[in-house]
């Protein structure tokens, strides 16, 4: 595997100065960026939709790296392709039609993610692994930022990383929650491949000094 990618949220950013979170972000060396688009029934918070990452895509090359936590993200995709997303990473347990849901984002051009909360098994991930391109294990409850990664998600990685071996595919697994200096090489060594990181990123005073850390 290559060096890890490094995904910063604007969830923890002080919403009051996004341009300069996402200068923040580009400045850090990190080359995703992490976008938390919540609906207020899948996660118990709201945050923000299309117009916000169409207004980050004017502002950053980052990859955009959009995490959805709403019920039927199907009726989305092309809100949020036509926004500029590089990627769009939907719930495994708000969607009945996952496979069908991953081809239409793959047809779009983006890349096509899933993800899970911290209950839900790597197993129902099995079938449609050869329809993703990324995987994302919440290591926290989705819904806020600044919670306690839950040690016991770490074996799903592994897990996961595992199962991708044996099927030979090539998607990347990304871990979200609770990401700091502290739990980022646990998360490594179960297998990640990327590493999302909200308040530890924007709390801290050297974020590139940070980024670089963890990308190694
Ligand atoms: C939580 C979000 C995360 C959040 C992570 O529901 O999906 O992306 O921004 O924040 P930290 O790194 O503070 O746990
Ligand atoms: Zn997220």
């Amino acid at each position: 595997m290559g060096k890890i990618i490094v995904s910063p949220s604007i969830l923890s950013a002080d919403f009051t100065n996004i341009g300069s979170a996402v200068s923040e972000i580009d400045a850090s060396g990190a080359s995703w960026l992490h976008m938390d688009v919540m609906d207020g029934s899948f996660v118990p918070n709201l945050t923000f939709g299309p117009s916000l990452v169409r207004a980050v895509r004017r502002i950053t090359k980052a990859f955009l790296d959009v995490h959805l936590m709403i019920v039927h993200p199907n009726r989305y995709i092309w809100e949020f392709a036509d926004a500029g997303a590089d990627s769009i990473t939907f719930h495994y347990e708000a969607e009945t039609h996952t496979q069908k849901f991953l081809s239409e984002i793959r047809g779009t051009g983006l890349k096509a993610g899933i993800a899970i909360v911290p209950s839900t098994p790597v197993s129902v991930l099995e079938e449609v692994l050869p329809f993703i391109d990324l995987a994302l294990i919440m290591t926290v409850n989705p819904g806020f930022g600044g919670q306690k990664l839950i040690p016991e998600c770490l074996n799903k990685v592994n897990k996961l990383a595992k199962m991708r071996e044996e099927a030979e595919l090539d998607f990347l697994i990304s871990v979200d929650g609770g990401i700091n200096e502290i739990t980022a090489p646990e998360a490594k060594k179960a297998g990640t491949d990327i590493l999302v990181i909200g308040s530890s990123f924007f709390k801290s005073g050297d974020k590139s000094g940070l980024v670089k850390q963890l990308q190694i």
